[in-house]
């Protein structure tokens, strides 16, 4: 499963994500989930919307999850945060295979909001290791504005972090 923590039309995460899914081999299957954008603001104790209950669904039917984010000031999208906070106290993401991704325009490559992402992570029992993990600099250098890849040397960190996410879950069956 993917979660893009952005938005909008032509994401360079979401592109991301796509791109990632083409690295999977043929007999796994990879859904983007698509309603970020309906989830409701996380108030504990509120009735759950259909949409947030698909939400944890898509979580908890999932082997693994990628998630790719922009930073937004330094931090993780509020959208993405707040759908985060609908699991904390269901649980669907303990124990749950994770990699994730930040991509930016920018040389730093998002990696604060990546480091924010991860200790959230920690705190749904995700299970991630050291390389489960890859921030991704310049990337409007690196994608076209339809997601094709233009710089070919993003591969290989990419089929690294697949490969590392489908050995976290053939570890966890
Ligand atoms: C409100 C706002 C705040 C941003 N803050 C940061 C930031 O703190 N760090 C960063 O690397 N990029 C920042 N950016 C630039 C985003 O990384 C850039 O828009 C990126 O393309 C968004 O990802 P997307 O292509 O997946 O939508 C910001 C953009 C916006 C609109």
């Amino acid at each position: 499963m993917g979660i893009s923590g952005s938005l909008r039309d032509h994401s360079s995460n979401t592109h991301l994500l796509r791109i990632i899914g083409n690295l999977l081999p043929d007999n796994v299957s990879f859904n983007l989930f698509g309603e970020l954008h309906l989830i409701p603001p996380f108030n504990p104790g509120d009735k759950e919307n259909e949409v947030i209950v698909n939400l944890k669904n898509a979580i908890s039917a999932a082997q693994g999850v990628i998630i790719c984010t922009p930073e937004y000031a330094f931090g993780v999208p509020g959208v993405l945060k707040n759908a985060l906070d609908w699991t904390v106290s269901s649980g669907e993401f303990n124990d749950k295979p994770l990699a994730a991704v930040s991509a930016s325009p920018l040389n730093s490559g998002g990696d604060k909001a990546l480091a924010s992402l991860l200790l959230t992570m920690t705190a749904l029992g995700a299970r991630k290791n050291e390389i489960c993990s890859l921030s991704v600099p310049n990337i409007k250098a690196k994608l076209s504005v339809e997601g094709h890849l233009t710089d070919a040397s993003l591969l290989h960190p990419l089929q690294i972090l697949v490969d590392n996410l489908l050995l976290t879950i053939d570890e966890s069956v």
